[in-house]
């Protein structure tokens, strides 16, 4: 089992350069499938749900090609319209953008159902009305969801819950539908316009994507060849963001979008850091304890809820009390747990958390309980007093990519070591 080892007390200082968005890439690579050709997608973060999308491609019959850490060939020229493996499908929940990519491109798809997670129920019934709309024929049952469709026909599409997930995936089966599809309240996280832009570079003809009306004019087929670069990774940088500020550090974040990052040094000035806008990079500093706020989470442009974790930390240091409200996801709390181990005083109940700033944080064996609070619990263990270990570094694996050789880069003094536990001594 591998853990890190974190001895705190840095201030973090220096720059880390910020990789390809994670939840671009996880659309993208099940887009290429409505191309019957070649697609280079570079900027790609070579991370493990990237790794598993580029295994469940292979199983279609998508040829992929690593050209170097960060870039893939990707071939759907011969991609034969049947079913993955339910068992692969099922463990990764992007697996529903294979859905709205194959009933374009082969009009039947089966995967195995995501269920519940670590933040709670995922419903995907927003996705299944589109679908059903488009005209296709949707069973999910038996711990599967198949979908079938002679013809997608364009239409009218109203999301009566903003979500990323079902706006891609509607866009993916609408793209070569025929004639227009309008979706009203849409999602407008830069990786639904990362995913509309990707999908025009080779072809399509999207309209809107970042506002929350999305045009789709159907097209008959995509190029069959095209070259696209993976959008900066908006919460990476935001993370790095948040961890200079708990650090009383001075980092320069690299390769970052800062428009993206707006709500972020917002939050960041209003509880005393500092942030300059570079152009393509940010620098973020703090020379005092923050101060306390109050946060709610949102979908974009508003505060990330993938990002509340990671100001959980900074804010369970500040100078007086503050309110964290998630809106988006049921059980995004249970990183306080974790964090209380070390010294935090934070109460969570349901969707809202009470953090009583404590002067210091202090090292704990503690446990990654989902991506985002993994690397919020690595910034704890980086400003706390002592040695931390962490644990289900798997999670952490999923979105960010050698966050321990970043985080050291900055001046952290983090290792990751396998430890063998008792059970596996007797394997
Ligand atoms: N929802 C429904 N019905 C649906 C779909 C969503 O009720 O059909 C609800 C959800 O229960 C939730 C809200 O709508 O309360 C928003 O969910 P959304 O569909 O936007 O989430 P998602 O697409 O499943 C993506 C990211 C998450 C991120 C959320 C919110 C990917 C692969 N995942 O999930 O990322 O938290 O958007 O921004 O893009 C992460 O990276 O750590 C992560 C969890």
């Amino acid at each position: 089992m591998e853990k890190l080892v974190i001895k705190g007390g840095t201030r973090l200082k220096g720059d880390v350069t910020i990789g390809g968005a994670k939840n671009s890439a996880v659309a993208i690579l099940p887009a290429t499938l409505l191309v019957n050709g070649i697609c280079k997608i570079n900027n790609l973060p070579n991370i493990s749900d990237v790794k598993i999308i580029c295994n469940i491609l292979k199983e279609f019959g998508a040829k992929i090609t690593w050209n170097g850490e960060h870039e893939i060939t990707i071939d759907t020229t011969h991609i034969n319209c049947s079913t993955a493996p339910l068992d692969m499908t099922s463990k990764f929940r992007a697996s529903y953008y294979l859905i709205g990519s194959m009933l374009g491109r082969c009009g039947n798809i089966e995967v195995g159902l995501p269920g519940g997670c670590n933040l709670g129920a995922r419903p995907i019934d927003q996705h299944i009305k589109g679908f059903e709309l488009l005209g296709a024929k949707v069973e999910v049952g038996q711990g599967k969801i198949s979908a079938k469709a002679k013809k997608l026909i364009g239409t009218s599409i109203y999301m009566d819950v903003i979500s990323v997930g079902a706006t891609i995936n509607i866009m993916l089966a609408s793209v070569l539908a025929e004639g227009t599809t309008t979706i009203d309240n849409a999602a407008k996280e830069p990786h639904i316009v990362d995913v509309a832009n990707f999908l025009n570079t080779m072809g399509a003809d999207i309209r809107g994507a970042g506002t929350d009306v999305i045009k789709i004019n159907g097209v008959k087929s995509l190029k069959n060849e095209g070259t696209y670069s993976v959008v900066p990774d908006q919460i990476e940088a935001g993370t790095f963001m948040l961890a200079a500020v708990a650090s009383k550090g001075d980092v320069v974040i690299r390769n970052c979008i800062p428009e993206h990052l707006d709500c972020i040094t917002a939050k960041i000035l209003e509880i005393g850091g500092n942030v300059e806008d570079l152009g393509d990079a940010l620098r973020v500093w703090c020379n005092k304890r923050p101060n306390k706020a109050t946060v709610k989470t949102l979908p974009y442009p508003g505060f990330p809820t993938d990002m509340q974790p990671q100001i959980g930390v900074v804010l369970s240091l500040a100078d007086g009390t503050s309110i964290i409200n998630e809106s988006i996801w049921e059980s995004r709390f249970q990183y306080t747990g974790e964090l209380n181990k070390m010294g935090a005083h934070i109460t969570a109940q349901g969707k809202s958390a009470v953090f009583e700033g404590v002067k210091e944080l202090s090292a704990a064996p503690v446990y990654a309980t989902d991506l985002r609070a993994g690397a919020a619990l690595i910034i704890a263990g980086i400003v706390a007093n002592g040695e931390t270990e962490l644990y289900n570094l798997e999670h952490i694996d999923r979105g960010y990519e050698n966050i321990e050789e970043k985080f050291r880069m900055l001046g952290a003094n983090i290792k990751r070591v396998c430890e063998v536990t008792e059970e596996e001594k007797y394997v």
